[in-house]
């Protein structure tokens, strides 16, 4: 499938974004003097410790927050000079926001609920219910449609929620761990939708602590206390090879650090972990290879240490 040229548009640039909390003693970053390139068409997973300012990014992307210092450009445009009232219109129509707790309205319906987002797109009200209603189908939520949702389960309440975000057809999709509290049949409905939002040219940005989702990504970053530890771009899907292709294929994996040549075939699933990139057999699981991207100096508390460690 051939992409136009719209594709290599950067979207999203972070520069020298810092976040802080407090002062003085009590000063703390959440982000530090961090950068960012995001391309239309990316989906990037975001990995790291607890606390290490996940959050904190996502919610500056999504114009919730603003950073302390540094510049923020969405589509070429710094964000500071954007009017609260554009901003609002443009994380209604482009930003869909999939949280961690899913805070779905207690006296609305299921449908109601997930038609929400398009009172902003000026379409009559048959119009939203029957967008909601085609979204909720793919769910596999339209028995439910009627019900509230504490008649729901969380996972099915997490699944409205997503429902939610996703019907207004935003361009880009911030998730903090969508599918943190599902069990696996739903996160992989979950998965199979964003991988379905990603190909139709999407732009995806999703915090997980699962390594395994990793195989959905075109890019794995891994954060530590607030700024970039590995950046390792992945093979593109449309280099993956296809079931029944009966080669091996070799494919660079592109770390900020150092690539990696691997070679795979159609049954091997490429998993990034922390700074290793492993290959797996898609059936069994079992661990073909490991290959370690980069080595990062941890810090001291707040003392950074600058020494680089050359790769062996
Ligand atoms: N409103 C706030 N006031 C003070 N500190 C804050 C505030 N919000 C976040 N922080 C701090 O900023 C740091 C980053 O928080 P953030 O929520 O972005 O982490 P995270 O990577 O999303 O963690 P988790 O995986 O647990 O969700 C943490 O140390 C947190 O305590
Ligand atoms: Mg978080």
């Amino acid at each position: 499938m051939s992409k136009d040229n719209k594709d290599n548009e950067t979207i999203i640039e972070l520069k020298a974004i810092t976040k802080r909390y407090g002062f003085g003693d009590a000063e703390s970053f959440a982000l530090h003097n961090f950068d960012l390139d995001v391309k239309r068409g990316e989906f990037i997973m975001i990995m790291g410790p607890s606390g290490c300012g996940k959050t904190t990014l996502l919610n500056i992307i999504g114009l919730l927050d603003k950073p302390t210092s540094g510049e923020y450009l969405l589509n070429g445009k710094n964000t500071e000079r954007i009017s609260s009232r554009r901003k609002a219109r443009f994380r209604a129509k482009e930003i869909g926001f999939i949280f961690q707790s899913f805070n779905l309205i207690p006296n609305l319906s299921v449908i109601e609920n997930v038609s929400l987002p398009l009172i902003y797109s000026g379409y009559h009200k048959t119009r939203r219910l029957k967008k909601a209603d085609d979204i909720l189908e793919h769910f596999h939520l339209r028995e439910r449609e009627y019900y509230m949702p504490y008649q729901l389960s969380g996972g099915q309440q997490q699944r409205v929620a997503i429902a939610r975000s996703l019907v207004s057809n935003p361009s880009i999709i911030l998730a903090d761990e969508p599918t943190g509290n599902l069990d696996s049949r739903s996160s992989h409905i979950i998965m199979e939708e964003l991988r379905d939002i990603h190909a139709q040219g999407n732009t995806i940005i999703m915090v997980t602590h699962n390594p395994a989702l990793t195989t959905y990504a075109t890019r794995v970053i891994n954060m530590l206390d607030g700024e970039i530890d590995t950046d390792i771009k992945t093979v593109d899907d449309s280099e993956l090879p296809r079931p029944g292709d009966p080669e091996k294929i070799s494919v660079r994996i592109l770390s900020k650090k150092r690539p990696v040549e691997l070679e795979i075939d159609s049954q091997t699933k490429v998993v990034v972990s922390g700074d290793h990139v492993t290959t797996e057999n898609k059936e069994n699981n079992k661990k073909a290879s490991d290959t370690k991207v980069s080595k990062k100096t941890r810090k001291e508390g707040k003392k950074k240490i600058k020494t680089k460690k050359k790769e062996s």
